[in-house]
């Protein structure tokens, strides 16, 4: 089978993997052991194989694994730094937002891609960035009550 040399970072390294050229990055990534990235519907449908490509949400079942050629690819494993779970992950804690957990991932990174580009979104707004993520177990309300209390308590902050 004819392979080609992926070059891209992911969760700021930088890394060199071998693929098919029809390989999606779905696969690439958990073969790669990034096993946050959920295989789902595999049809666009889910959400839960979302990860950032160049800090945006994107499917990565629909997304051939070439396309992020020198690009910058961030999964969930990035969040948690030294041990620390980052912000966002205590909020969907402190909110009860998690449990079996599957969807977390993408959810975690669609509000991580919202908060970058709009710091203090309305319900509304934040609805709509979770708009792709289904939830089989908690429903949306406390997701979206986890990313509004996070960008108030950093509002907070600021001022
Ligand atoms: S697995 Fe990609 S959207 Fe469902
Ligand atoms: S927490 Fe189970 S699917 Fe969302």
């Amino acid at each position: 089978m004819k392979t080609i040399e992926l070059n891209l970072t992911v969760n700021n390294h930088a890394r060199t993997f071998r693929i098919a050229p029809g390989d999606l990055l779905l696969d690439v990534l958990r073969r790669e052991g990034y096993f946050g990235v959920k295989r789902g519907c595999e049809t666009g449908e889910c959400g839960a194989c979302t990860v950032l490509l160049d800090g945006k949400p994107v499917n990565s079942c629909l997304v051939f694994a070439a396309q992020a050629e020198g690009r910058a690819v961030e999964t969930v494993e990035a969040l948690a730094q030294n041990g620390q779970l980052h912000p966002l992950q205590e909020a969907f804690l402190d909110h009860g937002a998690v449990q079996c957990g599957f969807c977390t991932p993408g959810m975690l990174l669609s509000a991580k891609a919202l908060l970058a580009r709009n710091p203090d979104p309305t319900e509304e707004q934040v609805r709509e960035a979770m708009a792709g993520h289904l939830c089989r177990c908690t429903g949306y309300k406390k997701q979206v009550e986890a990313v509004l209390a996070l960008a108030a308590a950093r509002k907070e902050a600021r001022s």
